[in-house]
């Protein structure tokens, strides 16, 4: 008799969670599909098109059948276009420093696959990207995280660091504009921060994936503005996936000291061989707007328009949102009622009777160390901000 497929997986693998973000979007898709009318407040996805440069740019290199492999990592012009990127943005770095993945999500397993030896712990503010603790177990380090608080603006503070430092620690991880809070890290914290990376000689990981979605007068700050010193330890994430709506394409980018990124190539060359050519070509062409005209204008308004919506409701507590395109309410004052009999005892469940009554997909804060809050990604239509936070409140005012 042979073994039953599922007893052959690896340890490791069995203690990989899937993406609950992308759970629930399949859910939602298959209600749509049902023909229900779902709000899509789940997966972080603009609904904005592909700038049209970038399209034809796409079109123009499958036709020129340039549909092949790449350099491991990546083309040598758009290696250098990024390069530039970063320098021109205050971050110098050579073309050597700089790669090029499938996705902002590869380039950050590959760092911490770089970084970290087994058990070896990566910290994080909490709330966090969900995608963080299982990417560092995958690569066989210890996800370790600290919290921050609505009143302090979700802003990391060095005594929440330092609680929870160790022998054990290489790497710490920032993430601003954040998912889920949409908080905007300051100089002033960035500062205080860099203080410790220097007395403890961590190693700094970025993800600045929306840097260029902040919708105040405030600058984006990257750790490297305030303490330019740390360049050899510091490693910065980003990609076109949100700036340019290329989520599907495939399109993300590192830049760190040269020895890394050759560590994070080696790795790449032998599991993805090469990132997508066609998306790399394509990408040439946004490389002269990081920031396209329009988009941050219209995130804005549903920004504003899902603020004074959620205000509305009885006792949802919402922390404004300057950044990225995510709101984080907390729906805690609800939590231990019951639902036509279902007792709401977190907000996973919450979320659930949310999907399944209401029919609005929304991802519970526990996947992002932040129980008692909802996430509600607000790039979709006017319409549906309306509809979606009023089923919201309706499914609030029938709980008992
Ligand atoms: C904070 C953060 N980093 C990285 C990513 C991944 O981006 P990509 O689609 O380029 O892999 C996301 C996507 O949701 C994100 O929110």
């Amino acid at each position: 008799m042979s073994t039953p497929a599922e007893d052959r997986l690896s340890g490791k693998v069995c203690a990989i969670q899937s993406s609950i973000t992308l759970e629930v979007s399949a859910i939602a898709a298959r209600l749509k599909r049902e023909g229900h009318h779902v709000i899509a407040f789940g997966a972080g996805e603009p609904d904005l098109p592909t700038p049209q440069p970038v399209q034809d740019a796409g079109i123009d290199a499958i036709r020129k059948g340039l549909g092949r492999y790449t350099a491991a990592a990546g083309l040598p012009e758009l290696r250098a276009g990024i390069a530039k990127r970063f320098t021109d943005d205050g971050y110098p770095h050579e073309p050597s420093e700089v790669m090029i993945t499938a996705g902002a999500k590869p380039a950050l397993y590959l760092a911490f696959y770089a970084l970290l030896n087994d058990g070896d712990e990566c910290v994080y503010p909490a709330p966090f990207w969900s995608s963080y603790s299982e990417m560092v177990r995958a690569a066989g380090g210890t996800p370790v995280h600290f919290s921050t608080s609505a009143e302090m603006d979700f802003q990391p503070t060095v005594e929440g660091l330092r609680g929870v430092l160790t022998d054990r620690t290489r790497v710490l991880l920032l993430n601003s504009p954040n998912n889920p809070t949409g908080t905007v890290y300051t100089a002033e914290t960035l500062e205080a921060i860099a203080e410790v990376v220097r007395e403890r000689d961590l190693f700094v990981l970025t993800d600045d994936i929306y840097q260029h979605l902040i919708y105040t007068d405030e600058p984006f700050t990257n750790i490297l503005d305030v303490a330019p010193d740390l360049q050899d330890r510091v490693l910065i994430i980003n990609g076109l996936s949100k700036s340019h709506s290329m989520t599907g394409w495939r399109i993300g980018f590192a830049g760190a000291p040269a020895p890394v990124i050759q560590a994070m190539t080696r790795v790449q060359s032998q599991i993805a061989g090469s990132p997508p050519s066609i998306t790399q070509h394509a990408a040439l062409a946004a490389l002269d707007d990081p920031s396209p005209a329009g988009r941050k204008e219209s995130l804005d308004q549903r920004r504003r328009l899902i603020i004074a919506e959620l205000a509305k409701l009885d006792r949802v507590v919402t922390p404004e949102p300057r950044g990225a395109f995510y709101i984080f309410p907390s729906i805690a004052a609800h939590l231990g009622k019951t639902y036509e009999g279902t007792r709401i005892d977190d907000a996973n469940v919450f979320s659930k009777v949310l999907l399944q009554e209401k029919l609005v997909a929304t991802v519970a804060g526990d996947a992002f160390g932040a129980p008692g809050h909802i996430r509600l990604t607000y790039c979709t239509s006017e319409a549906d901000i309306v509809e979606g936070v009023r089923r919201l409140g309706e499914m609030i005012s029938e709980l008992k």
